[in-house]
């Protein structure tokens, strides 16, 4: 193993009902920006439940965050702290809405020149960020539970990363209640999301963490097992509970700790959504499959264990085995839902010289547990998403 630290200060408020107790969790006499989405939580009322709970506090409201959230956007909501002296964020919503409030947290107090810096330092610029919390409405990100996030600067099709210890949640309520109302479509995202995060930490080479591989098989298992479940029974309170609980444990640091990271398949995705406007699930789905098949010699042992662990493969030999667990990886993302191949998002092979600039214009040469996926090699991973 690793050498490591690790360090997750989030609280976890999980259950039903559970957005009542933010009359304790914020601080009293806090002076409160709401943060939102396009919508969803006013139609579905979660955002009522949050203001009668917020009753005893000054609060403030922020709608209008974007699905993969923009710099523009929430530079408007850093400018409301300002001018309404808020001390604490509520992010209510999907994984869009709580990176972006943890952006403008650190935005808010930023004293460097340009806030942009925050991204293209990947958040170590960062020195300080206003408290926040928040009411996850999609499990998908893992956000809840990490100091991560991702922002788009649309007019330049940048989305770039930053992460910071300053920027954990305080507090993150997970009520599975609140994930019904989500549409098929992005439930499914949700489940290719984490389990690409598991992925991305799992799938890499032997690094003598049996704790590590096991947790993530497990939760590879889970996710394999609630997929179709969440799909076809969606007000099954238990299936809900569960996959949501998944999806924070695949990205809250614990899986990662002590082992090598891939994160390239992410990395190309970013270019993808930032581009063609692919939903970030959509493109982790057509990536992956691809990424493991191209680095396949270098993934071998990884993916041996896969295919035996997760999938139960003990026939045929070692190519036929991986063979077979790269295609039910593929299989299973299209059994929810989620399409693997780019022309079903009307992406043409020009693609591939737009998405191969973007990635060495922000520095994305060098990806990997190895550190060897070169432009070439990401050419060759995009040239087999056709
Ligand atoms: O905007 P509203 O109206 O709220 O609608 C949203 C949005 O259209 C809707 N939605 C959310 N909860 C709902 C709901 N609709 C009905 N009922 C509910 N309960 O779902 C749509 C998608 O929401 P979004 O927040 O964009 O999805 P997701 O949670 O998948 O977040 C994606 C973003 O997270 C980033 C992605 O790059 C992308 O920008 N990621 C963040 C990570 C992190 N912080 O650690 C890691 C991930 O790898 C990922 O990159
Ligand atoms: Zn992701």
């Amino acid at each position: 193993m690793q050498s490591f630290d690790f360090y997750n200060p989030v609280h976890i408020v999980f259950g039903e009902g559970r957005i009542k107790n933010l009359a304790t969790l914020v601080p009293a006499g806090s002076r409160v920006l709401v943060l939102y989405g396009g919508g969803s939580v006013k139609k579905n009322g979660t955002l009522d439940e949050v203001n009668s709970a917020l009753a005893g506090f000054t609060t403030f409201e922020f709608g209008g965050i974007e699905a993969n959230p923009g710099f523009e956007t929430l530079m408007r909501a850093v400018e409301l702290v300002k001018a309404e002296k808020i001390d604490f964020l509520l992010a209510v919503g999907g994984g869009s809405v709580l990176d972006g409030t943890k952006f403008v947290a650190a935005a808010s107090v930023y004293e460097g020149d340009d806030p942009w810096d925050i991204l293209t330092s990947f958040g170590a610029k960062i020195t300080a960020a206003l408290p926040l919390g928040a009411v996850l409405t999609l499990p998908a990100t893992g956000s809840e539970m990490n100091n991560g996030g991702v922002i788009t600067r649309y007019a330049t099709h940048d989305k770039l990363f930053f992460g910071s210890n300053k920027t954990f949640p305080k507090f993150s309520i997970l009520d599975p209640v609140k994930t019904y109302t989500l549409p098929p479509r992005q439930v499914a995202n949700g489940v290719v999301d984490a389990f690409t995060h598991v992925m991305e930490q799992y799938l890499t080479y032997p690094a003598d963490a049996p704790v590590q591989d096991r947790f993530a098989e497990g939760l590879l298992q889970t996710l394999i097992e609630l997929g179709p479940k969440v799909i076809a029974t969606p007000h099954d309170y238990q299936v809900r509970a569960n996959l949501m609980w998944a999806a924070t444990m695949a990205l809250n640091g614990l899986i990662g700790a002590g082992v090598p990271q891939d994160w390239a398949t992410h990395m190309l995705g970013h270019e993808l959504t930032a581009l063609y406007g692919l939903d970030h699930a959509q493109t982790l789905a057509v990536v992956l499959p691809s990424m493991l098949q191209v680095r396949r010699a270098d993934k071998r042992a990884k993916l041996l264990q896969y295919a035996e662990r997760v999938w139960g493969i003990r026939e045929g030999d070692e190519e036929a085995r991986i063979n077979a667990a790269i295609a039910n990886t593929r299989e299973f993302f299209e059994s929810v839902g989620v399409k693997t191949r780019l022309p079903d998002y009307s992406v043409g092979r020009e693609a591939i010289d737009r998405v191969l600039g973007q990635l060495e214009k922000h520095g994305m040469t060098q990806l990997g547990e190895h550190r060897n996926v070169t432009l070439a090699t990401s050419r060759q991973v995009l040239e087999s998403c056709f």
